[in-house]
């Protein structure tokens, strides 16, 4: 690869990852990205069992799609989504506030940085969001600080490794208007996947961060890795 080109792919990096981007762009990905990784969704909330008044945390919310499923499925449980971008706080609460859900909120926090007591929820979920943090293993180990002894993460991110012909067939259904298909290739491929994670290092990071009993989660649905671990 010329060093031209590897100039470009970190400057997108760095924009992919800055808050004032996902204040910008964030509705349209949050506008492409729910339809096609609806399935990824389901299968958490399949698989999150919850006791009644149990406490859940979603790092990196968005546009709370995923909070606000757990929340219309567990109506006993309470769920706080954090996301560093104000707009797609405010984005997740308008949506929280056309779908009547009461048992959820939204705030704008960083996950390097919460603001909550140690063991105050019961579980954690995150969903595309660790390759944006600055400094993941952080982001892990506050996360692991908040929740309760015995409690769980389900995390999952895009995966890195993701073969070529299986990233062309998602990108087909992702398409963003007036943008060549090649164009998005290019930007998925080196960009976002590029510059993700494989299973290999989410698991990794999860137990560097001192979570145990790291399980790697088959994602049938979209090209996408995920880790469930425990505290
Ligand atoms: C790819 S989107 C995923 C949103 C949502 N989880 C979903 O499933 O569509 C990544 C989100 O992570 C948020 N984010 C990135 N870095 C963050 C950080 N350090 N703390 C909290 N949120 C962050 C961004 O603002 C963005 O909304």
């Amino acid at each position: 690869m010329k060093n031209s080109s590897r100039w470009m792919i970190r400057l997108l990096t760095r924009l992919r990852d800055a808050r004032l981007v996902w204040d910008v762009m964030g509705s349209l990905y949050n506008m492409r990205i729910y339809p096609l990784i609806d399935g990824l969704y389901q299968s958490i909330a399949e698989e999150l069992t919850l006791q009644k008044q149990a406490q859940i945390l979603e790092a990196g919310a968005g546009r709370g799609y995923l909070s606000l499923l757990l929340a219309d499925r567990n109506p006993d449980a309470r769920f706080t989504g954090i996301d560093y971008s104000r707009m797609q706080v405010r984005r997740a609460e308008r949506y929280r506030r056309e779908k009547k859900i009461s048992n959820c909120s939204f705030r704008q926090n960083n996950v390097l940085n919460l603001p909550f007591e140690e063991a105050a929820f019961d579980a954690a979920v995150s969903v595309g969001s660790i390759k944006h943090w600055s400094d993941p293993h952080r982001g892990l180990t506050e996360l692991l600080r908040v929740i309760k002894p015995g409690g769980c993460l389900m995390i999952a991110e895009t995966d890195r490794e993701t073969p070529d012909d299986e990233l062309r067939q998602f990108v087909k259904r992702f398409s963003i208007p007036f943008v060549p298909e090649g164009l998005l290739f290019w930007g998925l491929r080196h960009v976002v996947f590029g510059q993700s994670l494989s299973e290999d290092q989410l698991a990794d990071e999860a137990g560097r961060a001192g979570f145990h009993s790291v399980e790697r989660r088959p994602v049938n649905t979209c090209p996408y890795v995920m880790v469930k671990a425990w505290k």
